[in-house]
C-alpha cells in the first residue's frame, strides 16, 4: 500500500498512511482511494470522474498507472468530461448527451474529425482551447501586462503568512510558508497549484475562518485579528465564498426562494416587497429563470445550482468573492457558461476575485494575475501571460508541460495559449 500510495503521488506516504480521510486534502484523498481500487487487482475498473478534481501533473501520475493497467490486459470504463483524458488513455469514445449516444468511434476518429456537433462544442469550450475572458473581451490590454488600475486601490493584503498544521503523531505540515499577496477591484488572482499545496488553506485564512500563525491578512483595511468576535459577521459578509460543491452549502429542504431571500436579508435593507424584487434582480443577474424559485437544490442541474451560489454571494453585495475550485465539478461547455457569468458580473460589480482552481486552463482563461503554489510555497507570481507564455519557475513549465495534450483536435483558438494544451 505504501509503494502504491506514493506511485498515485501521494507525498510522504508513511505519514499519510496514519492521517484520518478528512485531514486530507481532497485530491489526496482522491489518490488514496484511486490506490486501493488498483491494489485489488480487478479485470474490470469503472472510473467515475475520478480523475477530475486532480491537478494536471498527479492525473499524469495516475494516467501512467492506468496505462499499465491496461497492458496487463485488464479493461477500463472512464466516464468523465474531460476530454483531454479520454484522448490521452481511452481506445474508444462514446460521446452521451441527454441520455443517448451522439457518437462513437476510435479515439484518434473521434478527435480528429468530430461528427456530431455536440462532440465538437465540447471541444471547443475546453478551458485551455478558449481565448483568454473570451465572451467579454472588453479589456484584454489590462488582462495582459497593464499595471493594477485604480491607481493600486487594494481590497485585501494577505501578507507574508504561514500556517503549519499538527498531524496526528506529533509530526507537523507546513500548509502555507510565507504566502502574500493583494486582491484589486475589478481584478481576478488566480490561485494555482497541486493538490495539497495550500489553496483552499489561503482561501480559507483570507475568509477568517483559519488563522494564519504568523503574517496578517486584512481586509478592506481591516486585520482580521484586529476585529472582535460579534464585529466578524459584518467584516465577512465584504468576503463572500463560492465551492465546488454549492449542494454543501444549501439547506437542501430549501427552495431557491428561500436560499436568496434569507440571503438578500442579511443586509436587512428591503422590506418584503424589496427582497422579492432584489431575488429576481439576482436571477436576472445570474440568467436564471424565476420558474426554478420553488425548486430545492437537488432539483437542479449543477450549473444551475453554481449560478444559484454565485446569485447569493452577491446578495450580501461583496468586495471581494473566494471561488474555490468553482467549475471544478461542472463539464467543459458549463464551465465556459459559469467563467463567462464571473467574467460578467466582475465587470459590472468590480468584485475582486480569489479564483483558486487545480485546472490551469480554468484559470488563464479570467485571471489577471497568477500566483503558483507548491508545498504551501509561492514558486511564481505574476501576469497570466507571463506565468503562461514566459514561465520563469521550472515548477510552473513542469505543470504547463503536464497538461494533458489532445491529439488530432482542431488547434486552440488563441495561439498564446497553445503551448500548453
Ligand atoms: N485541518 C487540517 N488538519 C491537518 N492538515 C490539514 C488541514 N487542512 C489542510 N491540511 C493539509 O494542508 C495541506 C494543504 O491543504 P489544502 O489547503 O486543502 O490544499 P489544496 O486546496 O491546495 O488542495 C494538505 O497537505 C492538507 O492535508
Ligand atoms: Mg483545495
Amino acid at each position: 500500500m505504501h509503494a502504491l500510495l506514493r506511485d498515485v503521488g501521494v507525498p510522504e506516504p508513511e505519514l499519510r498512511r496514519h492521517q484520518r480521510p478528512h485531514e486530507l486534502s481532497g485530491g489526496l484523498r482522491q489518490r488514496a482511494l484511486i490506490a486501493s481500487a488498483i491494489a485489488a487487482r480487478p479485470p474490470f475498473l469503472i472510473l467515475d470522474e475520478a480523475t477530475t478534481a486532480l491537478d494536471v501533473t498527479v492525473q499524469a501520475q495516475i494516467l501512467r498507472l492506468l496505462e499499465l493497467f491496461k497492458e496487463q490486459g485488464r479493461t477500463l470504463l472512464l466516464i468523465t468530461h474531460d476530454l483531454a483524458v479520454v484522448s490521452q488513455i481511452a481506445d474508444r469514445v462514446i460521446v452521451m448527451k441527454d441520455g443517448r449516444i451522439v457518437e462513437t468511434g476510435t479515439t484518434a476518429d473521434v478527435f480528429a474529425a468530430p461528427e456530431h456537433s455536440y462532440t465538437r462544442r465540447l471541444i471547443a469550450s475546453i478551458p485551455s482551447h478558449r481565448p483568454r475572458r473570451a465572451a467579454t473581451v472588453v479589456d484584454r490590454a489590462a488582462l495582459e501586462d497593464g499595471p493594477v488600475p485604480s491607481a493600486g486601490v487594494t481590497v485585501a493584503e494577505v501578507d507574508h503568512i504561514s500556517r503549519t498544521f499538527r498531524l496526528p503523531g506529533g509530526s507537523a505540515l507546513r500548509a502555507l510558508d510565507d504566502v502574500s499577496f493583494t486582491l484589486h477591484p475589478g481584478r481576478t488572482l488566480g490561485l494555482v497549484g497541486e493538490s495539497g499545496s495550500g489553496k483552499t488553506t489561503a482561501g480559507r485564512i483570507l475568509l477568517g475562518q483559519e488563522r494564519a500563525d504568523t503574517g496578517e491578512v486584512r481586509v478592506v483595511g481591516t486585520r482580521w485579528t484586529d476585529v472582535e468576535r460579534r464585529e466578524r459577521s459584518a467584516l465577512r459578509q465584504r468576503i463572500q465564498a463560492v465551492y465546488q460543491d454549492p449542494l454543501s452549502s444549501f439547506d437542501p429542504r430549501h427552495s431557491i426562494d428561500r436560499i436568496l431571500t434569507e440571503a438578500v436579508g442579511v443586509l436587512g435593507r428591503h422590506d418584503r416587497t424589496g427582497r422579492r424584487l432584489r431575488v429576481r434582480e439576482l436571477l436576472d443577474h445570474v440568467e436564471l429563470s424565476a420558474l426554478l424559485l420553488d425548486r430545492r437544490p437537488l432539483q437542479l442541474s449543477g450549473g444551475q445550482r453554481q449560478r444559484v451560489a454565485i446569485a447569493r454571494a452577491l446578495a450580501l453585495e461583496p468586495t471581494i468573492i473566494v471561488g474555490d475550485e468553482p467549475v471544478s465539478a461542472l463539464d467543459v461547455s458549463i464551465q465556459a457558461q459559469i467563467l463567462d457569468l464571473l467574467v460578467r458580473i466582475q465587470q459590472e460589480t468590480q468584485v475582486a476575485l480569489l479564483l483558486i482552481s487545480h485546472d490551469l486552463g480554468v484559470v488563464n482563461a479570467i485571471s489577471h494575475e497568477v500566483l503558483v503554489l507548491k508545498n504551501g510555497k509561492v514558486v511564481e507570481h505574476d501576469s497570466v501571460s507571463n506565468v503562461f507564455d514566459r514561465p520563469q519557475a521550472d515548477y510552473t513549465k513542469e505543470l504547463l508541460a503536464a497538461i494533458p495534450r489532445i491529439h488530432g483536435a482542431p488547434q486552440p483558438i488563441s495561439p498564446t495559449i497553445g503551448s500548453i494544451i
